[in-house]
């Protein structure tokens, strides 16, 4: 079976892309930190008749990311890969405290681009590959009392721009997707939303993503309120 990893597929968007890309027919590697919400998503897509496992994979330790990407690779043909796993911190810039500021930096940006430069070799082995990165509307412009976020966001872009570039004539195939809000555990405990309802759920953006994944940039605005 042809294995796809989704990085943050515990909640969210990471969940219901796994669990549509698992309808899909590929085996679905999970990936995260929180063994209980990675073991529930798994249970999930059995149930639905799928296939799937998880890996405890923090993508802010690049020890974790080499390890557990070379034990998958003994045991999976893996074709694609989901940079999903995200954090954000929002309120004034000045407010930002420096870990959060490292957290952000850290998880969107270089866990992005260290689980890429992993993965991007076993793709190569089987000749065949697709690259998902998750970005956000703020990887298209700046927003109040997003600075930082909207700068991790920005770097995701300008990753995964030049990447398409680079492996245009390839066979591998590289998305960037932009979405608006979405009603998701991401904005537990911030009050930069006031009411996150009225979002798009993830369900609906993962089915929407999946629709439109022959092209190279997907744009999914917030829903008007
Ligand atoms: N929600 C929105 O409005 C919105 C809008 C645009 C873009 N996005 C982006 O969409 C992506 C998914 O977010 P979501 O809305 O689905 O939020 P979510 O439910 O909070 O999902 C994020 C996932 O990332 C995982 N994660 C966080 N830090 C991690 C780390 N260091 N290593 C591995 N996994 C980690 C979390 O699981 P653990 O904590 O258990 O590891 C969680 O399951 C993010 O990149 C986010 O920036 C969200």
């Amino acid at each position: 079976m042809k294995t796809i990893i989704v990085t943050g597929a515990g909640s969210g968007l990471g969940k219901e892309l796994s669990l549509l890309f698992s309808q899909q027919g590929y085996h679905v590697l999970l990936t995260g930190r929180s063994v209980g919400k990675l073991s529930a998503v798994k249970e999930e897509i059995e149930k639905a008749g799928g296939v799937a496992d998880y890996v405890v994979l923090n993508v802010q330790k690049d020890a974790d990311i080499l390890n557990r990407v070379n034990e998958i690779r003994m045991n999976h043909k893996v074709v694609g890969l989901v940079n999903n796993a995200g954090v954000g911190h929002f309120g004034p810039f000045f407010k930002i405290t420096q870990q959060e500021i490292i957290e952000m930096l850290n998880t969107n940006v270089l866990g992005t681009i260290l689980m890429t430069k992993a993965v991007l070799p076993l793709l190569q082995e089987q000749g065949e590959g697709l690259l998902i990165n998750i970005i956000s509307t703020a990887g298209l412009r700046g927003k109040v009392n997003e600075a930082v976020y909207a700068a991790s966001k920005f770097a995701v872009r300008g990753f995964t721009e030049s990447l398409q570039k680079e492996y245009e004539n390839s066979p591998i195939n590289i998305k960037a997707v932009y979405m608006g809000g979405m009603d998701t555990p991401f904005w537990e405990g911030s009050n930069h939303i006031e009411d996150a309802s009225r979002f798009r759920s993830a369900k609906e953006v993962a089915k929407m993503i999946i629709e439109q994944i022959d092209q190279d940039e997907i744009i999914i605005e917030s829903k008007k309120s």
